[in-house]
Formats: C-alpha cells, sequence, structure tokens
C-alpha cells in the first residue's frame, strides 16, 4: 500500500514469486541433502578405497556445485527481487523482525560458498581426512542454512506468541518452525537421493557400482519420505485455524494435498520396490520418472504451504494486499486513497478538484466523469485486489469471477470481501470508493453466455 504497485500481467507479481521460489527449492533442498551425500559417501569411499566410487563422487560433486551454487544462488536472489517488489510491506516486516537472523544466515552462506569450492577444487591436493572433514562442514553449513531460513518463512504462517511478545526469539521459534525443519530436513534427504539416482542412471556405465549407489541412497530417502510425512501432520496440526479451514474450502488445495500425498506414497513404494529391493531398475527412465513425481510432490507442497495464508501473507500480521489489520479501519475512515503514500499524490495531481484543506474528498470522487472514476478505480483495484487476481484474464481474474453478477451484487460483494470468501481481507476503502472500484470491475466484467443473465433478471424482477 505504502509502496508503488507491481503489476505482471495476467500472471500476478505473486505467481511469479511461487514459480521462481518452486525452483529455488528444488534446488536449495538438494543443496543441504547432496552436501550431507557427499559428504558421507566421501568418507565411504575414502575408507573402503573404492577409486571407482571416489571418481564417481568428485564428478558428482562438480555437477552439485554447478547447479546449486549457481543456479541456487541465482533463484535465491530471484527471490528477494521479486518478494522485494511484489510483496514490499511484508518483505519488510520480515526483515524488521529478522534482521539478526539474515544476517547468521549469510554467514553461513558464506561458509557454505567456501566449503563447496574448498571441497571440489582441492579435492587430491588436501589430506583425506582433511578432505571429509571439509565436505562435513559443507553438510553441516548448509543444514544450518536450511533451520534458518525455515525458522523465517515458518514465521508468515504462524507467528505464534510473536503477536504478544514481540521479540526474535519467540519469533523464530514459532509453532510451525519445528515441523517445517523436520518436513525440509526429510525433503532434502528424499530429493538429494533422486538427483543422485538421475545423475548416476545417466553417467555411469559399470552396473556394479550403479547398483551400490542405488542402494545406500535408499536409505537416506526412504528416511527423508518418513520425515516429510511426519513434518508434514505436524505441520497441518500447527496451521492456524484459517489456513485449516482454506484448506478444505478451497477445493484446488484440496485436490492438491490428495495429489501430494499420492505422489509421496508414489516415490515411496518406487523407491523401495526400486533402488532399495531392485537396484537393477535403476534406469534413466525410472530415474526420470521417480524425479518428476518427486518434484511434483515438491511443487505441490510449496504451493499448498503459500495459498493457505490467505487472506495473509503473514499471519495475522499483513494481508495479502500489503496493508495490516489496524490500517483497516483507519482507512476506511480517511479514504484508502487518501491513506496510500502513492496513491494520495496520484490523485491530488490529477484531480486536485476532489482535494478540500489537502485531503481528498470521497463524496467528490462521485462527481468526477465516467472514465476518470473508471481510471481511480482501476487504481483501487491495482492496490486492493491484485496481489490476488489478475484483472481481464489470467491466474484467479476477477472479470471472469464476476460474471453472471449483476452491478448491486458486484458492489455488495467490494464492501464484504471477507463474507463473500473468508479468504479475503476486509475491505478497507470508503463507500464512494467502492462504488468507483465497481465501477471499473463492470468494465472488465465478460458479457455473460447468452441466456445466463440471472442477475440481470432477478434485478429486473425485484
Ligand atoms: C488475499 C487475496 C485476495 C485479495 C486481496 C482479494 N481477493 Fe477476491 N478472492 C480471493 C480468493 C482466493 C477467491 C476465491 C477465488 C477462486 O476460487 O478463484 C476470491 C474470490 C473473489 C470473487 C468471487 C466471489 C464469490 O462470491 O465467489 C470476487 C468477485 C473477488 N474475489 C473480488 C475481489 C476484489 C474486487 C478484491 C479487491 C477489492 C479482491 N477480491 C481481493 C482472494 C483475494
Amino acid at each position: 500500500m505504502h509502496y508503488p504497485w507491481w503489476s505482471v500481467e495476467a500472471l500476478t507479481a505473486p505467481m511469479l514469486i511461487a514459480a521462481i521460489s518452486v525452483l529455488h527449492v528444488l534446488v536449495s533442498h538438494y543443496a543441504v541433502g547432496g552436501g550431507l551425500f557427499l559428504a558421507v559417501e566421501t568418507g565411504f569411499a575414502r575408507r573402503t578405497q573404492n577409486k571407482n566410487y571416489l571418481d564417481y563422487l568428485k564428478r558428482h560433486a562438480a555437477f552439485f556445485i554447478l547447479l546449486t551454487v549457481v543456479f541456487g544462488a541465482i533463484t535465491g536472489v530471484g527471490i528477494w527481487w521479486t518478494i522485494g517488489l511484489a510483496s514490499p510491506k511484508a518483505t519488510e516486516t520480515l526483515i524488521r523482525v529478522f534482521v539478526f537472523g539474515w544476517a547468521t544466515e549469510w554467514v553461513f552462506f558464506v561458509l557454505e560458498l567456501s566449503s563447496a569450492f574448498l571441497f571440489l577444487y582441492y579435492w587430491d591436493k588436501l589430506p583425506p581426512r582433511t578432505h571429509v572433514i571439509i565436505g562435513w562442514i559443507y553438510a553441516l553449513a548448509a543444514w544450518i542454512s536450511l533451520v534458518l531460513i525455515t525458522g523465517i518463512t515458518a514465521f508468515m504462517l504462524n507467528p505464534g506468541e510473536w503477536l504478544e511478545t514481540g521479540s526474535f526469539w519467540s519469533a523464530f521459534f514459532n509453532p510451525q518452525f519445528i515441523p517445517q525443519t523436520v518436513a525440509r530436513t526429510g525433503g532434502a534427504l528424499l530429493l538429494s537421493s533422486l538427483y543422485v539416482y538421475l545423475h548416476a542412471s545417466l553417467t555411469i556405465k559399470d552396473a556394479a557400482l550403479r547398483d551400490m549407489i542405488g542402494r545406500r541412497s535408499a536409505r537416506p530417502a526412504l528416511l527423508g519420505a518418513i520425515l516429510v510425512t511426519a513434518g508434514g501432520i505436524g505441520w497441518y496440526v500447527f496451521l492456524p485455524p484459517s489456513a485449516q479451514a482454506a484448506l478444505t474450502a478451497a477445493a484446488a488445495l484440496t485436490i492438491l494435498t490428495a495429489l501430494l500425498f499420492a505422489l509421496t506414497a508414489t516415490v515411496f513404494f518406487l523407491l523401495y520396490l526400486g533402488p532399495y529391493r531392485n537396484p537393477g531398475w535403476m534406469t534413466p527412465g525410472f530415474t526420470i520418472a521417480l524425479f518428476l513425481f518427486g518434484t511434483a510432490a515438491f511443487g505441490a507442497s510449496e504451493f499448498i504451504r503459500e495459498a493457505v495464508r490467505k487472506p495473509y501473507i503473514l499471519y495475522n500480521v499483513v494481508f495479502g494486499n500489503q496493508i495490516t489489520p489496524d490500517e483497516v479501519v483507519p482507512f476506511s475512515r480517511q479514504g484508502y486513497l487518501e491513506s496510500g503514500l502513492w496513491t494520495k499524490p496520484f490523485v491530488a495531481e490529477g484531480y486536485p478538484q476532489v482535494l478540500q484543506d489537502g485531503k481528498i474528498q470521497s463524496e467528490r470522487l462521485l462527481q468526477l466523469p465516467s472514465e476518470d472514476r473508471v481510471r481511480l478505480g482501476r487504481v483501487l483495484f491495482m492496490y486492493h485486489c491484485n496481489d490476488c487476481h489478475a484483472a481481464r484474464e489470467g491466474y484467479s481474474a476477477v472479470g471472469p469471477l464476476l460474471i453472471g453478477k449483476s452491478r448491486s451484487a458486484v458492489r455488495w460483494t467490494v464492501e464484504h470481501l471477507d463474507e463473500a470468501q473468508f479468504f479475503m481481507p476486509p475491505w478497507a476503502g470508503t463507500p464512494e470508493e467502492a462504488e468507483l472500484l465497481t465501477d471499473y470491475l463492470m468494465t472488465i466484467a465478460p458479457k455473460s453466455p447468452g441466456g445466463m443473465r440471472l442477475g440481470q433478471a432477478s434485478e429486473e424482477v425485484r
């Protein structure tokens, strides 16, 4: 609200965050689990003096670093860019609450990068023991990064006692912290085995070596699947009531949750039957399918995690449309346009006639020519609705949601958003602003399909 709006046509800005985050998560969990894999397996290969395996691990480390350090870092920075632009208020809040959390995270990030490079580039130059220790330093630093970031992101879903105490520690050790740390640690173990299988099946000719890798990596993967399930149950138990309701009320989320369970079970059984019992199954086709099932499960779980926060982006702290719950009443008294740092000067410059004593007079908005009412209605839409809805077409576009609705029904919805759907934040403007927004919405609502103008017919009857 107090930042310029950033409009991403059709997709909406938050969906851009989702797209980049899912890509990032698929790599960042591998960055953690893969580190553990390299540390454990390099130690094992050196102990058993398995030269063949050691050569493979070095090749895997090069692939691992290219993917996690380069692609992981680019998408990680991409998340900062998109959240800063799309959800500035929520980002600002996260930075304020967790400033030392982020700083600590970056220290571990530097440790990760330096140990990863030492591990790969000094592979044959370091004494074997030191080399393995560096692998462990990487693995530990990467896992601590996971723990730190989970504390911060889990806060968004359930800030718990922070709402009363305001202290860093209650923000960090929020009710979602342990369940999500368990689930993400499990996810890291599971996903990294899927990467290992994919990489091994595509690059290793020696069947005996491939079978050994299949067997060895099945154990952490199966453990990972169990941790994911246990963490997922904890996640559900510690969801705030609105999120639990969203999970059951939104059909899309119910379907995704069912899909998530089905995918996780499939991956579990394929792992057990394939690499664990019958490593010979590890053909490229099998590992690609396993990888796709695994990434689909990850994508579904991240999508659900993001979606259930509505109407909030930070539960009870910041709404999805970048205003806070205690701003709703003052905004609806003074006017939404009057209250915004960018909307106020926009109106003052373009429509000085609606101001008196330096304040926007809401009644005067209604005297504007209809073109200007629609234009300001669009500004209201961008600031009040665009974080969750595209306009005419695209992600959850409002236009199609209005098909068949009469003007009075649209007007009612605008002023009773949270009654129309409990996952919308309440209306925070004046009645006149609701009128302007309705003007705009009527211009983007598609015509009803023929014979179905029920809204209008019922209006005429009335
Ligand atoms: C925090 C996210 C969020 C915000 C902000 C938001 N909405 Fe929604 N809205 C939703 C969701 C989710 C639905 C369910 C839509 C669906 O099923 O695709 C919805 C549904 C709707 C519907 C269909 C209502 C019905 O009766 O079923 C309309 C109309 C609508 N929104 C208009 C608006 C308008 C206008 C604004 C801004 C003043 C707005 N929304 C702001 C999330 C939001």
